[in-house]
């Protein structure tokens, strides 16, 4: 286990999450990470009282010494000018899912954006591949900064168009509207919106729109087998459930607290325990297979 106090003689390095509305999963992949490596760290999924009140967790993060935060909706913006430093791809998305404190100095960064690439690249090179992202909130942009750094050739398709014109115009993408999902070719099809969450039962990609070979990524990850990823399944397509973007960006963050590589079939176990099987549920279901 992973000790909740220091031994005698050691310190133990406190990272947490600044949420509204704290959700386990985050810190059981990172105390999973810690365990796996046999870290003297700790996660504390701090809940901020009040909209009001961010300011002060800032100052407290700062205050405690503590290494580094998760930060969840809707602190990603307003967190900007309350830390001292940004990471270029955090800037440039104007979005920070993460806290850095070394020795005092708070730096932001965006570990959504690399946490998608990294779930794409297992299945595909990104490099030239005709990748639709359905979207235009903030995962979208946090993935489509990533996916056109990376070299894709991205078209953005979302509801409002406006939205989707204003963030292709940012990263060098084509704007389009749901429409374009049955009007490929794409090589990767992801879904950056919400839909599918909750039940799981419906899905934004017409079933006829999804070809044998084609990589199709959800980010929603509650339920993990949404009826996209159970569609790409009987296609034939290679299916990416939302929990691998989810493990990656938590990857990302490890990484930038512990200074090591994670541990990432650990994270993953842990992961799955929490989405899947929630503490406490016993409802009999499998985990994913990745
Ligand atoms: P997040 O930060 O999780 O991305 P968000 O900023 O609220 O959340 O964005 C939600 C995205 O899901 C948007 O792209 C939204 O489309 P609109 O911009 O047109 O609202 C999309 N979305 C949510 N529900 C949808 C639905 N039923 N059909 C199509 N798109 C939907």
């Amino acid at each position: 286990m992973t000790p909740l106090f220091p031994a005698p003689g050691s310190s133990l390095t406190v990272c947490g999450s600044l949420s509204l509305h704290p959700a386990p999963v985050g810190a059981a992949m990172h105390l999973a990470g810690y365990r796996a490596l046999g870290l003297s760290f700790t996660y504390v999924p701090f809940r901020v009282a009040r909209v009001a009140d961010l300011e002060g967790a800032v100052r407290g993060i700062r205050a405690l010494n503590v290494r580094g935060a998760g930060i969840s909706m809707p602190f990603k913006q307003a967190i900007l000018p309350l830390l001292d430093e940004l990471d270029p791809v955090a800037a440039r998305i104007g979005a920070v899912n993460t806290v850095v404190n070394d020795e005092g100095t708070l730096t932001g960064h965006n570990t959504d954006a690399i946490g998608s690439a990294r779930a794409l690249e297992e299945v595909m090179t990104i490099r030239g591949a005709r990748v639709l992202v359905i979207g235009a909130g903030g995962a979208a942009r946090a993935i489509a900064f990533a996916l056109a750094d990376r070299g894709a050739a991205l078209t953005l398709a979302n509801r409002d168009e406006d939205k989707a014109r204003s963030l292709a115009d940012e990263t060098s993408a084509t704007a389009a509207g749901l429409d374009a999902i049955s009007r490929g070719p794409w090589d990767a099809i992801v879904n950056a919106t919400s839909v599918g969450m909750g039940d799981g039962r419906t899905s934004i990609v017409p079933e006829e729109a999804i070809a044998a070979g084609q990589v199709i990524m959800d980010i929603v990850y509650k339920p993990l087998e949404t009826e996209l990823v159970r569609a790409a399944t009987r296609r034939g397509a290679r299916a990416i459930h939302g929990g691998r973007m989810l493990l990656h960006q938590a990857a990302g963050q490890f990484e930038l607290y512990t200074g090591q590589p994670a541990p990432l079939a650990a994270m993953d176990a842990a992961l799955a325990d929490h989405v899947i099987k929630p503490p406490g549920s016993h409802d009999g279901r499998d985990k994913p297979s990745s």
